[in-house]
C-alpha cells in the first residue's frame, strides 16, 4: 500500500513542531507583549490578501507564513493585563488539553464516535457541579460558551412551558400556540436576548424588569409575577456584564416557587458562577442550587481556550426533548450512558472536554478556588485605587471581579465627561501596557476592568492604574 504524502509522520512532526515553537514564543512573552494590536483594517486586509494559491507548500511553512502575515492582529488577551471584555487566558493544562483534542481529533456528539470524549465530558460536569455547589442529579452539556448555555438552558425552559401549555416546542413550534412570557431584567445580557429570539420565543418578548444598581428589584419581580397565571421563564443575572451586580437569586426561587402557574428560573452565570468556588464569596451565589437552570463560560473564568462554555439542567426530560434527534444512522450504543448530541444544538462537535478536564485536574478545587480569589483581590485592589483617585468614581459597587467606574474630573464640564471617558478608553487602547473596554452605564459612557485572568499579578492592576492615570493626563 502506497502511504499518500498527508499520512507522512515527519510531516506531523515539522508541522507539530512549528506550531509549538510559535505557540511556546507566544506566551512566553505574553507578559510583556505589548497587549494591545491596532493594526488598520487596511493593514490587515492586505496581510492576508491574496487568491487561492495554486500550488500548496510545506505544512509547518503554511503555519509559518499565517503567523508571520497575521500577526500584527493577534491581541495579547489571553495575557495579564487584559482586562477588556471578559476574556480569561488559559492554563497550561488546558492548552495542552486542547492541542490534544485536536490531535486525536474525536467527535463529541455521541459515545459510540467517542466513549473517552462522552465519559470525559460527563467527569467534567461532575466536577464542575461539584466545584460550584450544583446538585450532582442535574443533567448539563458542554457548549461552545455562555451563549449556547444561555440556549440550552432556555431551550429547556420552552419545552417546559410548552408541555405545561398543552403542547411541544421542538415538534410543533410556537405559532398558533399561547405566547411564555419571560421575566428579566433591564440588565438582561444581550446573549440571553439573542436565544430567545433564535428559540422563537421573541428577543423582545422580555419583560425587563428595573435593577436599581444592576440587581432586579424584587418588588416588581414578584408584582410581575402575580400579574401572570400561566408558567413562566425567569432570567437571573449572577454577575452582570457591566456592573458586575448579583440578583438575588434565594429571594428569586422563592419567588419562583410562589407563583402557581410555575416558573423556570434560569440563571446566567457566565463568569459570577465562579463566586461559588471559593467559600468566601459563595455567598454572592446563594440560592443557585435552587435554580432550573445555569448557564456559564469555560472560557472566561475557567481559563481554558476558546471556544468553550457550560449548562446545567434540572430537568433532564426537558433538556432531552428540547434537542430530541430522531435519525437511523445515528444509532445509540447499547447501554451508553448518554449521547451528547441529544442535550446540546449541534450533532458533531469539538472535544472541549479535555481542556477543561486536564485544567480541572491540574488545578484541583484549590487551585481554581485560588484562581478566583485572586482575581477577586485584583479587582477589590483596583475598585480601591478608583474609590481613592480624586479624578474617577465607580459607577456601582465591584462585588466580585468587575470594576466599573468613570473618569470625573471636577474641572472639566460634566457635560464633557462622556467624551472624555471615550477618550480615556481609547487612550488605553492605543497605549498598549494594559487594555479595558468602555461601556454605556445608565445612559452615560463608562469604562469597565474585567478581572478573571489566572496570570494576573497585583503588579499587573499597577501597572492598569498608571495606564489609566496616564491616559486621562493625556486627555484631559
Ligand atoms: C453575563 C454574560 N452572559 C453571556 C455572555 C456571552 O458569553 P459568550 O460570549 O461566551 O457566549 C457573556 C459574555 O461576556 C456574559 O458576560
Amino acid at each position: 500500500m502506497t502511504i499518500p504524502p498527508h499520512a507522512n509522520t515527519s510531516q506531523y512532526r515539522r508541522a507539530l513542531e512549528q506550531a509549538f515553537d510559535l505557540s511556546l514564543d507566544y506566551l512566553e512573552g505574553l507578559p510583556i507583549r505589548p497587549v494591545s494590536r491596532m493594526p488598520t483594517t487596511g493593514e490587515m486586509e492586505n496581510a492576508l490578501a491574496g487568491a487561492l494559491p495554486e500550488t500548496g507548500c510545506a505544512p509547518e511553512d503554511a503555519v509559518a507564513e499565517w503567523f508571520a502575515r497575521a500577526e500584527g492582529g493577534i491581541v495579547a488577551s489571553p495575557g495579564p493585563r487584559f482586562f477588556g471584555f471578559v476574556n480569561g487566558g488559559s492554563t497550561p493544562a488546558a492548552i495542552a488539553g486542547d492541542w490534544l483534542a485536536s490531535a486525536i481529533d474525536q467527535n463529541a456528539g455521541m459515545w459510540l464516535a467517542s466513549p473517552a470524549a462522552a465519559q470525559t465530558e460527563l467527569a467534567v460536569l461532575d466536577w464542575l457541579k461539584e466545584l460550584f455547589g450544583l446538585p450532582a442529579e442535574w443533567s448539563g452539556a458542554m457548549t461552545s460558551g455562555a451563549t449556547m448555555a444561555n440556549m440550552v438552558g432556555l431551550a429547556s425552559a420552552r419545552q417546559w412551558a410548552g408541555e405545561r401549555l398543552g403542547f411541544d416546542p421542538s415538534r410543533d413550534g410556537l405559532s398558533g400556540n399561547p405566547r411564555i412570557p419571560v421575566l428579566s431584567t433591564t440588565e438582561i445580557h444581550a446573549s440571553a436576548r439573542k436565544v430567545l429570539g433564535t428559540l422563537g420565543l421573541g428577543s423582545s418578548t422580555v419583560t425587563a424588569l428595573p435593577a436599581p444598581g444592576g440587581s432586579v428589584s424584587l418588588h416588581d419581580l414578584r408584582s410581575a409575577l402575580e400579574s401572570l397565571d400561566g408558567p413562566v421563564i425567569v432570567i437571573a443575572n449572577a454577575g452582570e456584564v457591566n456592573s458586575g451586580a448579583f440578583d438575588a437569586l434565594d429571594r428569586i426561587a422563592d419567588l419562583c416557587a410562589m407563583h402557581p402557574g410555575g416558573a423556570w428560573m434560569h440563571v446566567d452565570g457566565a463568569f459570577g458562577l465562579f463566586a461559588a468556588a471559593s467559600p468566601r464569596l459563595r455567598h454572592l451565589v446563594n440560592g443557585i442550587e435552587r435554580a432550573d437552570s445555569v448557564a456559564a463560560d469555560g472560557h472566561k473564568w475557567l481559563n481554558v481556550p476558546y471556544d468553550s462554555g457550560f449548562a446545567f439542567v434540572r430537568d433532564r426530560a426537558a433538556l432531552r426533548s428540547a434537542f430530541a434527534v430522531d435519525a437511523s444512522y445515528l444509532t445509540p450504543a447499547p447501554g451508553a450512558p448518554w449521547d451528547p448530541l441529544t442535550h446540546v444544538p449541534e450533532m458533531s462537535r469539538r472535544f472541549r472536554a479535555l481542556a477543561a478536564w486536564c485544567s480541572l485536574r491540574a488545578a484541583g478545587r484549590d487551585g481554581y478556588r485560588d484562581i478566583v480569589e485572586r482575581c477577586a483581590d485584583n479587582a477589590s485592589q483596583f475598585a480601591a485605587w478608583v474609590s481613592a483617585n480624586p479624578n474617577l468614581s465607580l459607577v456601582a459597587p465591584a462585588p466580585l471581579n468587575i470594576v466599573c467606574f468613570r473618569v470625573t474630573p471636577a474641572h472639566i464640564d460634566e457635560s464633557k465627561h462622556d467624551d472624555l471617558n471615550r477618550r480615556v478608553v481609547a487612550a488605553i487602547q492605543r497605549d498598549g501596557r494594559a487594555f479595558v473596554t468602555g461601556t454605556f452605564w445608565r445612559g452615560h459612557a463608562a469604562i469597565r476592568a474585567a478581572f478573571d485572568n489566572w496570570m494576573t499579578s497585583p503588579e499587573d492592576v499597577g501597572v492598569l492604574e498608571s495606564t489609566v492615570a496616564d491616559a486621562i493626563l493625556s486627555t484631559t
